[in-house]
């Protein structure tokens, strides 16, 4: 077995774990990334970074206070207002910090960055890049700013070492086999569970590993059962895997939510129409599919000005699968593509053991409550990352070398995969009920342990953790609220407008997440 050490481990290398690693490495830390794919969710992010800038406060077009009301009423009751406006706050800050770094945004004239709006938003305060390749870029400048550190490719982070309430490293499988990387500080920042369905708009990588890892070394999470589904991933047939996004920042500028008839699917269902809340219109647009029992609505982006220049990616994406989107309707339908929740932490990354960190998407900061505000992610990854970067750094700092303890290849239960995401799909997707996630329960209950011997056995068992712990939260929550919507308790139930802790072992620990 390998033995190697470092002042701060990080798990992942998209915008929250390179943020991460470059505020640490800037306090004369040492750190090693470990990434075990090519490809990260941020790279695929196309919509752009909600931020409040500092000509729109000036001009009194936008303010702090209206995001976050904007993040709050996304929300639906269960964001912790501390948080949201901590984060929404720094995120110019972080923004600019990014700019030194590299990253170019699109302009309408030479210093003025464009502006876009997506669901849930009453505001114009979205900054993009490349048209609608903004998680491309963000993941170019990053990458080359921390092109000097050391990042390992290929290398799988299969547990948590935490030795008397403290992490001490990280459990690794690489092309040279089992290893450890021994540090005070680990952030995990490994992004989401995309892949707990059969399609997804997610990164093959997006197996849950940080929730978890977090939950095996015995950590608290909060909000699973709020998997935001984005309303519009292309369809194609019964495809499954990563299958791509039509950005939200297309209704932004014009294109229209319709079904087969050329009806409008959010006429009616609230004030805000196609610019409701993510939650709200992945729901109208599950309903109209099954009261016409079609497979598909449409985005009709025919009226969207200089088209193919201001959405290339969706362009590409549409062209490959045959469809001229200036000429027709997108076919469209509601993808798996946001964990809302997550390792419970405050909003620098702190979780409950001494040196272990999370951000972005694998932690629930109570930024997103039961549904994230669209573009809120990168600013989060950013913002949540660089802090997290900080204290983990004064933390390996504070407490020196970690203490070398034995490591093992771990065993845990695993489902085949296939398996779990067609029980995932079928009950558990936008609309559960008490009955689909019992049956789900006893099919997860029933994986068997398998030693994690590669990367797949250790998705696979990272899979089957977290659907477990989706399941239960979603089972326990007896209401619809957010992203969260029982078929058998329709309305919200005010009695449970409040976040729910989950210990590792999928029993509820605590009501309330402070
Ligand atoms: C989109 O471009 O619609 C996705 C942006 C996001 O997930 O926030």
């Amino acid at each position: 077995m390998w033995r190697q050490r470092a002042d701060v481990v990080i798990v992942g290398t998209g915008v929250a774990g390179l943020a991460a690693a470059l505020a640490a490495h800037r306090r004369g830390r040492r750190v090693v990334l470990l990434s075990k794919a090519s490809e990260t969710a941020t790279f695929y992010a196309q919509g752009g970074i909600a931020v409040v800038l500092p000509d729109a406060l000036r001009e009194g077009g936008d303010s702090v206070d209206a995001h976050v009301a904007d993040t709050l009423a996304a929300g639906a009751g269960l964001c912790d207002p501390q948080s949201v406006r901590s984060i929404v706050a720094d995120g110019y800050r972080a923004v600019a910090e990014l700019v030194s770094a590299g990253a170019r945004f699109d302009e309408t004239v030479p210093g003025r960055w464009a502006l876009t709006r997506e669901g849930g938003h009453t505001r114009r305060r979205i900054i993009h890049s490349g048209g609608d390749a903004t998680g491309a870029e963000v993941q170019r400048a990053l990458d080359h700013a921390a092109a000097t550190l050391d990042i390992r490719r290929n290398h799988v982070a299969l547990d948590l070492l935490v030795d008397d309430g403290a992490v001490t490293g990280v459990t690794v499988l690489s092309g040279d086999g089992l290893g450890v990387v021994y540090a005070p500080s680990v952030i995990l920042a490994t992004g989401g569970s995309g892949h707990l369905y059969s399609a997804t708009t997610n990164p093959d990588g997006s197996t849950g590993d940080g929730v978890a890892l977090a939950m095996w070394a015995g950590l608290p999470v909060s909000d699973l059962e709020f998997i935001q589904f984005h309303p519009t991933m292309l369809y194609a047939g019964h495809g499954g895997g990563r299958r791509p996004l039509i950005t939200e920042a297309l209704r932004g500028e014009g294109a229209k939510l319709i079904d087969r008839q050329g009806e409008s699917v959010t006429d009616g269902v609230h004030p805000m129409g196609d610019l409701a809340p993510r939650d709200v219109v992945a729901a109208a647009i599950e309903a109209r599919l099954s009261e016409a029992g079609d497979p598909c609505v449409y985005l009709d982006a025919t009226g969207v000005a200089d088209f193919e220049r201001r959405f290339p990616t969706v362009n590409a994406s549409c062209l490959q699968a045959g469809i001229d989107a200036t000429r027709q309707p997108i076919p469209v339908v509601p993808g798996a593509h946001y964990s809302c929740g997550g390792v419970v932490t405050d909003v620098h990354g702190r979780t409950g053991v001494a040196g272990l960190f999370a951000a972005g998407e694998v932690a629930r900061t109570g930024m997103h409550g039961a549904n994230r505000l669209a573009s809120n992610s990168l600013l989060e990854g950013l913002v949540v990352g660089g802090r997290a970067g900080v204290a983990a750094a004064e933390h390996a700092e504070q407490t020196g070398p970690a203490r070398v303890v034995e490591a093992a290849v771990p065993t845990r239960p695993a489902l085949p995969r296939a398996e779990l995401q067609r029980a995932m799909t079928r009950h558990a997707s936008v609309v559960r009920s008490g009955e689909g996630l019992r049956e789900l329960t006893e099919q997860l209950e029933s994986a068997t342990p398998r030693a994690l011997r590669s990367r797949s056995d250790f998705e696979d068992a990272a899979l089957t953790a977290v659907a477990g712990a989706v399941t239960a939260a979603a089972s326990a929550r007896t209401e619809s609220r957010g992203c969260h919507h029982r078929s058998d308790f329709p309305e919200p139930d005010p009695a449970q407008a409040v976040s729910t802790v989950f210990g590792a072992d999928h029993a509820p620990v605590a009501v309330g997440c402070r």
